[in-house]
């Protein structure tokens, strides 16, 4: 059996391979294909940001995810420990430290808005959704999350939920919850998409989506926010696929397994797209209405179609679970992290990390109650300025610094016999986008987004 050591203790790792591919697609699939994809995608005017986005996940994202897998296998280690060992010192562990952090903030308002999934699951559950509410659904959602102490104590049963999967440990946890619930949400999802377009709002919905137009092509925000939808959807540029990664044998061969998370992923994402937009402009919804929109319009579908009170309850259920599965990924890396820098046992690391970013999610939540109102960058609430800030700035900073370490401080022959590529030409094409392509491309939408280019 293939273990690795680390403080002498053997290192926890997949039972299968179809577990990891499952647990890197767990991963990326998430609150970032459904409730983030349609927000940002309804904000940044649909078409043009799509394609940008697309763009974003071949040339930047598919060959980090790899840099990201080969990193984690051959460290055998968590994200600021997998830096340490593989760089004879130097600055490149910060990158770690800024995973780490980016882990933080992205669970922190990843989990109020995993709560409100919850709780929507729950109105199906006992029915209270089955027919509209008094208010509207709109009407309610307002209410739902303007009240402090129902958006808190969902908010705490979710992390409550991640705290325990994480503290169960890598197989028994992660893989599990994967295994089942993801392609029920495929499948799911190909049926919704399937409905929403028989809505009324299908031609206006779809060209929303496919047709770019053109004139947001000069606008750099669609690009920064199209970079930081690939980067958040794909959970790269934090560590968590050298994470998981981490948890792999030699055996694997990494390419396949990059090519079918970035696929998957994008599909959703697509799906969802096509879910949401007709059913959208069928209910007359703004699509920049922002993070409540998929809150808004789902329940109206599903309203309007026959047993949608069941589709509701299944469709909210395994939503909450491929939340579930993001959300433990994100602490499994500052889990990770902390379990070897201080020799924390796995339980006291998920707790005490854990209750930490629960605490910190608390200002989020508020922010749709008591603090609305309280804007930080530009006009966004306490948890889009959150969010634009990890996932819009450090997740691609931490793209950029994974790039550059595999691409310039590893040897040629190192990087292409680690990644499982070999010496093939797409192979060398990889390397070449990590040293030039996708750090040249990242800067550019940086520095256009400050207004310097
Ligand atoms: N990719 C996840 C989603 O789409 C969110 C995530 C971001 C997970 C960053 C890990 C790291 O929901």
């Amino acid at each position: 059996m293939n273990v690795a050591l680390h403080n002498n203790k053997p290192r926890e790792q997949w039972a299968s391979r179809t577990g990891f591919i499952l647990a890197a697609m767990g991963s990326a699939v998430g609150l970032g294909n459904i409730w983030r994809f349609s927000y940002v995608a309804g904000e940044s005017g649909g078409g043009a940001f799509l394609l940008i986005y697309l763009l974003c996940i071949l040339i930047i994202g598919i060959p980090i995810i790899m840099a990201e897998f080969t990193i984690g296998r051959r460290s055998q280690q968590d994200v600021v420990g997998s830096f340490e060992s593989l760089s004879s010192g130097g600055a490149w562990r910060y990158a770690g430290l800024l995973g780490v952090t980016a882990a933080f903030m992205i669970l922190s308002f990843y989990a109020v808005i995993s709560g409100w999934i919850m709780h929507y699951f729950i109105q199906y559950l006992n029915g209270s959704f089955w027919t509209a509410p008094a208010e509207g659904y709109e009407g309610y959602f307002v209410s739902f999350t303007g009240s402090f102490t129902q958006s808190i104590l969902w908010h705490f049963l979710f992390m409550a939920l991640v705290i325990i999967i994480v503290m169960l440990g890598v197989k028994k946890g992660i893989e599990l919850s994967n295994k089942i619930l993801m392609p029920l949400l495929g499948v799911l999802l190909i049926v919704l998409a399937g409905y929403s377009l028989t809505l009324g709002g299908a031609a206006e919905g779809l060209s929303f989506l496919f047709t770019p137009d053109w004139s947001a092509f000069s606008d750099p925000a669609v690009y920064l926010a199209a970079m930081g939808q690939a980067f958040f959807s794909l959970s790269l540029g934090m560590g968590t696929m050298i994470t998981y990664g981490s948890y792999l044998s030699k055996k694997e061969q990494l390419p396949g397994a990059a090519f079918s998370v970035a696929g998957l992923d994008t599909g959703f994402a697509i799906l969802a797209g096509v879910m949401i937009f007709p059913a959208v402009f069928a209910f007359g919804i703004d699509p920049s209405s922002g993070p409540g929109l998929v809150f808004m319009v789902l329940p109206d579908i599903f309203n309007n179609i026959a047993a949608g009170g069941i589709v509701g309850l299944g469709f909210f259920f395994l939503l909450a679970a491929a939340a579930l599965s993001s959300a433990i990924s994100i602490l499994e890396v500052a889990v990770a992290f902390f379990m070897r820098k201080f020799d924390w046992s796995r339980i006291r690391a998920a707790l005490v990390i854990g209750t930490i970013i629960f605490l910190i999610g608390i200002p989020s939540s508020l922010g749709f109650g008591p603090w609305a109102g309280v804007t930080i960058i530009g006009d966004n609430g306490i948890l889009d300025s959150i969010d634009f800030i990890a996932s819009n700035i450090l997740l691609p900073l931490g793209g950029l610094i994974i790039a550059l370490f595999v691409g310039w401080s590893w040897k040629t022959v190192d990087a292409l016999r680690e990644s499982d590529f070999g010496q093939t030409t797409i192979g060398y094409i990889w390397l070449f986008i990590l040293r030039f392509i996708a750090p040249i491309a990242i800067l550019l939408i940086f520095l256009s987004s400050i207004g310097l280019f």
